[in-house]
């Protein structure tokens, strides 16, 4: 059974309500090390040797976090540029990810219907998905189709237990070999 490293991002755990229940499901999952970046690193100083070390030792790389201004918090961004080195996650001799699988899950505020031409955020939410997708591929990862709850401030508790349900059932089915 494959590794899973869970960097999950929200400046805010406390006030979480969405996240909270989806990193809740996670828990029975054993094979899963879960990596809390901001109580981890309430200072903003990463400890990148680690974090190395955590990525070479897992096969599944997951982001969890909510979606803030099209993209993904300040810490997780922070973990990016520190952790994926020249010569470790690409460049002529970083192979350190080559061969793992990269999962995206997040939460939006905005519903479905507002990542359209159409709606307020004006584009659809994939087209803000390239840098994750071109960072895991430039590092030799395989890329998964993200994960969505959308509208996640304001959908039912049934929905969000769903949805937490349905992010736990997609990491044991990569995890077991599925795709
Ligand atoms: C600073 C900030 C930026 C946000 N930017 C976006 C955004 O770009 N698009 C969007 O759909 N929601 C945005 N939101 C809403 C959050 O994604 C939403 O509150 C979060 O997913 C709810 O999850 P939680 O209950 O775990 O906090 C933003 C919220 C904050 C606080």
């Amino acid at each position: 059974m494959k590794k899973i490293l869970c960097l999950y991002a929200h400046p805010n755990p406390q006030r979480s309500r969405a996240n909270r229940k989806i990193v809740e499901s996670l828990t029975p999952l054993a094979n899963l090390s879960f990596r809390p970046l901001y109580e981890l690193y309430p200072e903003f100083y990463i400890d990148v040797k680690r974090e190395q070390q955590l990525l070479q030792e897992h096969d599944l790389i997951f982001f969890q976090h909510p979606f803030y201004w099209y993209s993904m918090p300040p810490l997780l961004k922070l973990w990016m540029d520190s952790v994926l080195e020249f010569d470790f996650a690409y460049g002529p001799k970083g192979r350190a990810l080559v061969g793992k699988d990269f999962l995206l899950s997040i939460t939006t505020g905005g519903p479905l219907d507002s990542y359209a031409p159409s709606g307020y955020n004006r584009f659809p939410l994939s087209a803000f998905f390239p840098p994750y997708e071109q960072t895991a591929r430039l590092c030799g990862m395989q890329w998964h189709e993200p994960l969505v709850l959308h509208h996640s401030t304001r959908v039912s508790e049934d929905t969000l237990l769903q949805h937490a349900e349905s992010v736990r059932q997609r990491l044991v089915q990569l995890s077991t070999g599925a795709q």
